[in-house]
This record gives C-alpha cells, structure tokens and sequence, in this order.
C-alpha cells in the first residue's frame, strides 16, 4: 500500500512528537512493506509567523489531497493576545470545518502499569475504565454566529447554538456503530431539561436507535455525566454528545487514566477519511527540551492505520510495541524509578525497534 500523508506539526512540542510518529511509521512501512509519504503543511502559530493567517489555503488543498493527516498540537502564549480570528486555535477549528470532520472519537482507557497515575480511588479504577467520547466536531456553539454589541452602555456578547437533524443523525450514526463494535452500550450526554438543541438530539437518539435493538441506549444530562465519570467511569462504554460538552467531558475523562499524554484521537468524516491528533496540547513550556511523550501521538498513527487505512495487523502491531515499550522505558511524565527515563526520540527509537523486531 502506498499512502500520502499529510503532516500539520504545529507548534510547542507539536514537531517533535510527529517525528516519532513518522518514525513509527516508516518502521510500520519497512516491516510490513508500505510506503508511507509525507508532505509538511503550516498551520497554527507557526502558520501566522510565517504566512500571516494560521490556516493557510495551501494547508486545506494539501490535506484535502492526502489519504490522512496527522497533526501536533497548535498554540501558545506568543500568540494568545492575537484577537480570535487570528489565533493558533482558529486553523484547527477551521481545517476541522474545512475538511468536514464532524466525528470525533476519543477512547479512555487506563493502561494498568500507569494506574497508579490515575487520579481516582483504586477500588473504583481497578473496576476498569474502557471507555470512548463520540463528539460531534464541525456544529454547536463553537460554530455558532457570534457578535458583541452594546446595550445601555454595556457590552453584549452572543453566541449561537445551532444544530440540524442532519449532523445530529450523521453523528449519532457513528456513535451506534462504534458500540456494536465494542460494549454494546451507548449513552446520549446532553441538557435536555433546558436546551432545545438538546431535546432534538434526544429525540434523534431514540429514533435512530431503533435501528440498533441489541444496544443498550440511555440518556445523562451533562452536569450528572461529569459527576459520574468520576464515581463510577467503569460503567461508560460510548459516550455520544454535541461539540462543546464533548470538548469539556473528553479532558475530564482523559485525566482519569492519569497518563493525558497516552491519549489519540481520531477526527472523521466521510468515507473513512481523517484527521489524526493527541488529545493533549502543544506544552510550550517543554517544547524543544526533549521530556515530551509521544506515545498519545504514535497511538495517533496507529488509529490512522487501522481505521482510514484499514490495516488492523500494523495498528495492532504498533499498539503492541507501545504497551512494551511502556514496560521498559517511560518519559518523564509517567516516569516511576524502575524503568529506564527516555527522551521523547529515544522512545520513538524504542517503540519503532520493538516493532521491527517482533
Ligand atoms: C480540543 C481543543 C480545541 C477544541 C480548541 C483548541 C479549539 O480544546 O481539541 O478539544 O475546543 O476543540
Ligand atoms: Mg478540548
């Protein structure tokens, strides 16, 4: 197989961990014989350096072109008093749009030899926490229109909710079939007791799962959700929700396995295309240092293999030489004194060498 994929490092520590990716992946290339090619594209604070805007037309031709694309993280305090059109977060909300990647999955699941990162009680993390946040990634708020203006002398601040049965039923698609693929259990995360967008999602819910008998479906309003993530999170298995609760509940679950660096994410839209990303950010305050772990974006890759390649053995391959890895050598982050402390290439180099040789 021979695929195109395009590279949006970005910035803080966005270039480093995507060079361990690549380096994963050519290992992936030469073990399993596939030739993985890589165009680099600007995006976020880099992007506004060099080219004045931080998602550049070039940027979304370029992605647009490739099989898959594979980002960094972008942002940063060199830019944070930019005004919102102009900031590093802008190109990712915009290539999101850009590119309709209106699914957003991101799998939770505590790794054993890390639960002792875990912030949560032993007795209820030893229940198990396997669990995976569908949100919808192109609607909502986020997208919404937004305007400021003055009433009384006072500033006003809008932002609009919007949301259409079409990208709710596309959404919720994902999220019934992802269930029938693992647990079988699916619950509807919204505020139908206040939000009409919330009561239409429910609504939708209930008749598109009428398509899927064998699953069992139920309903959590957001502020219980975030409330039972924490007391009882072995009991999730999909969780489906609109853009901006899905946004707060997934850095909540994440910090539940402790290890945020650990985590992938995969951004999808039609037809198996998709945009492959940690879900952790750029950490500018250890970019260039070499202390950061590029595990949540190798992990990246491996989705990406798997899902819009369609290669399940190479992704199992490299989550395989990840959790051995992981055994032997810990970044600092996940680093607890009986293992060998390793820099961010020198896991990549231990991750792809455990790959070859198995
Ligand atoms: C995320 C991030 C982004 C979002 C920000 C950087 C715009 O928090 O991917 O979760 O809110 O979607
Ligand atoms: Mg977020």
């Amino acid at each position: 197989m021979k695929m195109n994929i395009a590279l949006l490092k970005g910035d803080g520590i966005g270039p480093e961990i995507i060079n361990e990716a690549v380096k994963v992946l050519n290992a992936v290339g030469k073990k399993f014989g596939h030739t993985f090619e890589y165009t680099d594209l600007p995006i976020g604070g880099y992007a506004i350096d060099n080219y004045g805007l931080p998602l550049p037309d070039e940027t979304v031709a370029g992605c647009k072109a490739a099989d898959a694309v594979m980002l960094g993280a972008v942002g940063g305090p060199k830019w944070d008093a930019m005004p919102p059109e102009k900031r590093p977060e802008k190109g990712l909300l915009g290539i999101r749009k850009a590119l309709s990647l209106y699914a957003n999955l991101r799998p939770v699941k505590l790794f054993p030899p890390l639960a002792f990162a875990s912030p949560i009680r032993a007795d209820i993390r030893d229940k198990g926490i396997d669990l995976v946040i569908v949100r919808e990634l192109t609607g909502g708020i986020y997208f919404g229109k937004k305007s400021e203006s003055v009433s009384g002398g006072r500033a006003v601040a809008l932002d609009e909710c919007v949301y259409s049965e079409e990208e709710i039923d596309r959404l919720l698609k994902v999220g019934f079939e992802l269930a029938g693929s693992r647990g079988k259990k699916i619950c509807l995360v919204d505020k139908a007791n206040v939000l009409k967008t919330s009561a239409l999602w429910r609504k939708r819910f209930y008749e598109i799962g009428g398509n899927y008998p064998d699953i069992e479906k139920s309903v959590m309003l957001v502020d219980n959700a975030a409330m039972q993530l924490v007391r009882a999170p072995y009991a999730f298995d999909v969780i489906v929700t609109e853009n901006m609760f899905g946004d707060i509940l997934s850095d909540e679950a994440a910090v539940l396995t402790g290890s945020i660096g650990l985590i992938p994410s995969a951004s999808l839209g039609e037809g198996g295309f998709g945009l492959y990303e940690p879900i952790h950010g750029s950490a500018p305050d250890i970019a260039g240092t070499g202390k950061a772990n590029p595990v949540a974006t190798i992990l990246s890759a491996a989705m990406m293999t798997g899902t819009t390649f369609g290669l399940k053995a190479e992704a199992k391959a490299v989550e395989n030489a990840v959790a051995a890895a992981l055994t032997k050598y810990r970044t600092a982050d996940v680093y607890t004194g009986a293992e060998k402390l390793v820099s961010t290439s020198e896991m990549g180099d231990a991750v792809a060498a455990l790959l070859e040789n198995n």
